[in-house]
């Protein structure tokens, strides 16, 4: 397994483009099953996570076509065609679904277009149990009979689906863009009560009202749905990817340097930027996108919570993490979104930093400086946190288990040498 080796202490300036977000493509992928019209997705990452998904889509018959690159520099963000009149297949199989969480998304649209789905249970992430319940539970408001067998999901509705109400009991991102597109297609009107808010959301809507669906409220608690029968051919241009941008906005803070980020939206990140800036970081909105420049004295500590959108998104909880490592003073790091994802914790531990973990809540006690060690990514983010703390640290660090950060950060060790890392990726067999 590969493994990154960092040489810290260089102050990082420079430029980094942006990609398209993961969480925002994943979803927009997906919902090419709903049509026999093509989608045609620009500026999409180049990512682990979307292979899964493209492997996925292109096993239930989806014709996939790789158009090109865009963007210039080290981000090339691929256009992808995406041809579903020949799905044929609605199985999901228990082999692509298990190397990553999000595929339980082909579940709406396989139902909704061919009134049956059948979904292998998902694994991914190791953080926490992450059920999948308030998804089944949308799936059902909307007509659909489900049972469990030999760990699948199997969804069926015989005569379609129909618009409903649909109240989540808690803010799920995934379920509220399952809902969002199996009620595309479905008859009458349905509307998602305490939905996600995430820019994503939004951008998923943007993609279906091109291709004719009838969406209000996204961005909102409440998004109505008008179902439609049939769909057109578009393009859509992948939103920009507001954790890569918040990572790097990060990297930039930890080493005393000075970082555009070309692309970045700040108005899909306005939290992150918000405690960056309460840290002492500057934070300044340029033609092209952000620029992040660290301050002169040392960083100021902070207390956060993670929340659903527009809150403290949970997906920045261990970059931050890394960077109160090094504040002048306590901080304190609630997670409410996810069991478990602490785990970063012990690794960042052995570069020096003070942290105790109580239930939810991280007390971090300020250090001067951390030095390098030989760490091991655990999960998507808590990985990229290393990358961060040993940018910061004296000496050398290797982490390995890098794959992790390949699902989610694409061209990392380019990205950073580029503004002046010392960063190697060593490939292993
Ligand atoms: C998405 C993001 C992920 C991010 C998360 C929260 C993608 C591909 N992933 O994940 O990066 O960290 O949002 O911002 O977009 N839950 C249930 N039952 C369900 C679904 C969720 O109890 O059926 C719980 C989860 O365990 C978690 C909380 O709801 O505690 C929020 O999860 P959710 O918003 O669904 O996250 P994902 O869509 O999986």
């Amino acid at each position: 397994m590969d493994q990154i080796k960092i040489r810290g202490g260089q102050p990082l300036n420079g430029q980094i483009e942006i990609g398209g977000a993961k969480n925002a493509a994943l979803p927009l992928m997906a919902a090419c099953l709903l049509s026999e019209k093509p989608v045609t997705l620009s500026n999409v990452p180049h990512l682990a996570d979307i292979t899964t998904m493209a492997n996925l889509l292109v096993h239930l018959g989806v014709d996939l076509e790789l158009l090109g690159r865009s963007g210039g520099g080290v981000h090339a963000g691929r256009t992808l065609k995406l041809d579903g009149s020949k799905v044929s297949d609605t199985v999901a199989p228990y082999d692509i679904v298990r190397r990553m969480r999000a595929s339980v998304i082909v579940l709406g649209p396989l139902l909704a277009r061919f009134g049956h789905a059948r979904v292998s249970l998902p694994g991914g992430c190791a953080i926490g149990t992450r059920p999948i319940d308030l998804h089944l539970m949308a799936m059902e408001a909307l007509g659909a009979d489900i049972t469990l067998e030999e760990g699948y999901i199997e969804t069926v509705a015989k005569k379609g689906l129909r618009g409903a109400e649909i109240h989540f009991p808690q803010v799920s991102v995934g379920a509220t863009e399952n809902a969002l597109l199996a009620a595309t297609l479905a008859e009458g009107t349905s509307v998602l009560h305490n939905a996600a808010r995430e820019p994503e959301i939004s951008d998923l809507a943007v993609l279906l009202r091109r291709m004719g669906a009838k969406i209000t409220g996204e961005g909102t608690e409440i998004i109505t749905v008008e179902g439609v029968t049939s769909l057109q051919p578009t393009d859509h241009s992948v939103l920009a990817d507001r954790i890569e941008a918040g990572t790097y906005a990060v990297a930039a803070a930890m080493t005393g340097g000075n970082i555009e980020l070309i692309g970045a939206r700040a108005d899909t990140m306005q939290r992150t930027l918000d405690v960056l800036r309460a840290c002492g970081v500057t934070i300044e909105k340029t033609t092209q996108g952000i620029r992040a420049i660290a301050g002169r004295d040392r960083l100021r500590p902070q207390d956060i919570t993670t929340a659903p959108y527009p809150g403290f998104a949970t997906d920045m909880q261990a970059q931050l993490m890394a960077l109160l490592v090094l504040a002048d003073g306590t901080s304190h790091v609630t997670e409410t979104i996810f069991e478990n994802r602490f785990m970063h914790v012990p690794e960042l531990t052995r570069m020096g930093a003070h942290i105790r973990v109580d239930g939810h809540t991280a007390t971090i006690e300020g250090v001067k400086k951390l030095a390098g060690a030989e760490v091991m990514a655990t999960d998507l983010r808590a990985s990229v946190s290393l990358v961060l703390a040993a940018l910061a640290a004296e000496g050398e660090t290797t982490i390995n288990r890098v794959y992790h950060i390949d699902r989610g950060y694409e061209f990392v060790e380019s990205k950073l040498a580029s503004c002046g890392a010392d960063i190697q990726r060593i490939r292993k067999e």
